[in-house]
């Protein structure tokens, strides 16, 4: 292992660790369909399995003892469609996310073609004779969250109301990104808005006054409806709505910066985004649900076009509430920007903070879970 690599290692051997799970098992997303993989924990400390649809498909222990290791007991390959892969994924992803001040630990099968594959992934990475794995590069996998992998479409020149800019992809459609919360123990999704699905709950949250006052886009159906069709035609915009176990809360807008309104005022990369919220359902406000979507969203941007290294805000300059929500999920203030209709604050995420210092787990600190325990999935930051 490299220096870097070993003081993890140290680190994490003196301390006392206790693999967490929710207790009726992780629903993970890595085999990208509606039927979840579940990891739950065994009887022996330290000990899970996985189960599809209702089967148990491997075995696997993390040892407590010296730096942490990972060993697969069983996998099974005969489970059509789940492969080796979806399965190291799912409990990867299980561990990392439920046990979030794991900084690194070492993983072992005996799978040679799976170990190559993983390695050529950066799932997975090697350090002297180690197979490593860390939640900095483990997180930047596409698969388990977006459902496939992503390829970086060809970068072609065009030119928008005089602004040079890459080609964009065309829109995808239905889901583009799930991923179990564990504080919530439910599913948080992300799918591009469906105008005859979504258009009700779109029209009453934009006419809800606490949204009307920032978005200003109240309205009748009809105008609505013709909002949602014109972000859908443009290949700027990707209108999207958030679901908490299914249940649709919130409208995200995500832009391409360059060619947007924005674009102008900085020195903006091609493949920077930014985006807009509306959060409609006031049962899915406050810190639980804000640290799950908010993390998710940047987390679906940085994962569906690897070449996205920034991702910048615009929130009006008085808007106090967000501006502290952005900077606890770590967006740098850059500097105010006078538009025609509102003075902003532009705010910039950097891919590398967000994954070196792990902001998809979030520092959920003041709340605790139904066991009196801190929340499941929980990293606070002065141990980060
Ligand atoms: C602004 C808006 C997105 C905020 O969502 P919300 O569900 O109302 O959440 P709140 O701002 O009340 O609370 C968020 C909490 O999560 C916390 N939080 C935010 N990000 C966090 C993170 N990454 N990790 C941990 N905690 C976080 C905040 O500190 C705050 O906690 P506190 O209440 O203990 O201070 C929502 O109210 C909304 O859509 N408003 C209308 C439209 C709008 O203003 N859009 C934004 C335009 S820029």
């Amino acid at each position: 292992m490299d220096v870097a690599v070993t003081m993890m290692s140290e680190k994490m051997a003196t301390q006392s660790f206790e693999l967490r799970l929710p207790p009726a098992g992780f629903a993970s997303n890595a085999l990208g369909s509606d039927q979840p993989l579940i990891v739950s924990l065994g009887q022996a400390q330290g000990s899970f399995h996985v189960e599809y649809q209702g089967v148990e498909i491997a075995s696997a222990c993390l040892s407590a003892r010296d730096a942490k290791l990972l060993v697969f007991d069983t996998i099974s390959d005969a489970v059509s469609p789940v492969s080796n892969e979806d399965i190291v994924n799912a409990v990867l992803e299980a561990i990392l996310a439920c046990n979030p001040e794991l900084n690194c630990f070492e993983i072992e099968f005996a799978d040679h073609g799976l170990v190559k594959r993983l390695l050529e992934l950066g799932a997975v990475e090697r350090h002297g004779g180690h197979q490593v794995v860390r939640p900095e590069s483990f997180f930047q996998q596409a698969k388990p969250w977006l459902g496939g992998a992503v390829n970086a479409y060809p970068e072609v020149s065009v030119l928008t109301k005089g602004v040079l800019h890459p080609q964009r992809p065309p829109k995808p459609a239905g889901r583009v990104y799930s991923r179990f919360i564990p504080w919530l123990n439910t599913q948080l999704g992300f799918h591009v808005v469906d105008i005859e699905a979504d258009l009700e709950h779109f029209h009453r949250w934009m006419n809800d006054p606490r949204v009307a006052a920032i978005w200003e886009d109240s309205g009748d159906l009809s105008y609505h409806r013709d909002f949602i069709a014109g972000r859908l035609a443009d290949p700027r915009t990707l209108p999207l709505i958030g679901t908490f176990g299914g249940v649709p809360f919130g409208y995200f807008e995500l832009y391409w910066a360059k060619e947007d309104r924005i674009g102008p005022h900085y020195d903006a990369d091609g493949f920077d985004r930014g985006w807009h919220v509306a959060i409609g359902e006031d049962n899915f406000r406050g810190k639980a649900f804000v640290s799950a979507w908010l993390p998710s969203l940047m987390h679906y941007m940085f994962l569906a076009d690897p070449r996205t290294r920034r991702i910048v805000g615009e929130p009006i300059h008085h808007h106090a509430q967000q501006i502290r929500n952005l900077d606890r999920s770590g967006f740098a203030k850059v500097k105010h920007i006078q538009f025609p209709h509102k003075k902003a604050l532009l705010v910039m995420l950097l891919r590398e903070r967000f994954f070196m210092d792990r902001l998809l787990s979030p520092d959920l600190d003041g709340l605790l879970g139904e066991d009196g325990l801190p929340m499941l999935g929980s990293l606070p930051r002065s141990t980060a």
